[in-house]
């Protein structure tokens, strides 16, 4: 019996090859891969702009220093996003969300949007990102997730129609109860916690969330999650990605 084939997404776009997070990175994953979405990550600029970006601060992923939260989007913009991963991307830029939204709509990719509000705790960010969203019309392709659940509970309460996640890195006591607290649609659990706690994804499932995983970056792995019945799988290398799914689903 063919297994179920899972959502199959590009990490911070196709991140295993091309400088994460940027415009490269994102159409990489179109035409290299067969992915059918991307993971991103969006923060607030200081005067205000929504961009596309991984850490809170500049410095690793970029030729520049400081938070986010400290430059305006001029600074930001002038950042070369592609140099570090090699001299041959030289010239990437930051987008802002409103560019990966026009982006994803063109090539009909979903996408998974990160809210990185749990080190940095930008005020507004749910209802700034569901403007971005409503604006296009685009609910049904996006759906939102974060470390930060209290975020991901007012996101619920501002928007019922753009599905939510709670992102968790760490085995959870009660996780029953924490759900049943919870008004998130689904699960974005690291995978190794899946095949800690393997009757995780039956509850989550009864519950009628989905399970969305991160980052498989393995075959064996890869292979593992889409046996156990995730919905989605998030990868670095949606390329291996796509190949495994073929094997293992059919
Ligand atoms: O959304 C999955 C994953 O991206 C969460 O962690 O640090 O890679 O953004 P991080
Ligand atoms: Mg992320």
């Amino acid at each position: 019996m063919d297994m179920k084939r899972p959502l199959l997404f590009a990490h911070r776009g196709f991140s295993g090859e091309y400088p994460e997070n940027s415009p490269l990175a994102f159409q990489m994953a179109v035409e290299k891969t067969c992915a059918d979405g991307i993971e991103s990550d969006v923060h607030i600029s200081k005067d205000g702009k929504l961009v596309i970006f991984h850490d809170a601060s500049v410095e690793r992923t970029s030729n520049g220093t400081g938070f986010i939260k400290d430059m305006t989007y001029d600074e930001l913009l002038a950042l070369d996003i592609g140099a570090w991963k090699s001299p041959a991307f030289a010239g990437q830029h930051i987008w802002t969300l409103g560019q990966l939204l026009d982006f994803c709509k063109e090539t009909r990719l979903l996408l998974n949007l990160e809210l990185k509000n749990y080190e940095v705790f930008y005020s507004g960010l749910e209802q700034r990102v569901i403007d971005e969203v409503r604006a296009r019309n685009m609910q049904d392709r996006v759906f939102v997730s974060s470390f930060n659940h209290i975020s991901m509970q007012r996101f619920k309460e501002l928007c019922p129609d753009i599905e939510t996640g709670l992102l968790y890195d760490k085995p959870l006591l009660d996780m029953e109860h924490y759900i049943r607290r919870s008004s998130a649609d689904n699960m974005h659990p690291r995978y190794m916690l899946l095949q800690y706690q393997p009757e995780l994804v039956d509850l989550f499932h009864s519950r009628g969330m989905k399970v969305n995983t991160w980052t498989v970056n393995d075959a064996e792995n890869m292979a593992d999650m889409m046996r156990r019945g995730v919905d989605c799988i998030i990868s670095n290398h949606p390329d291996l990605l796509c190949r495994v799914a073929d094997e293992v689903c059919g």
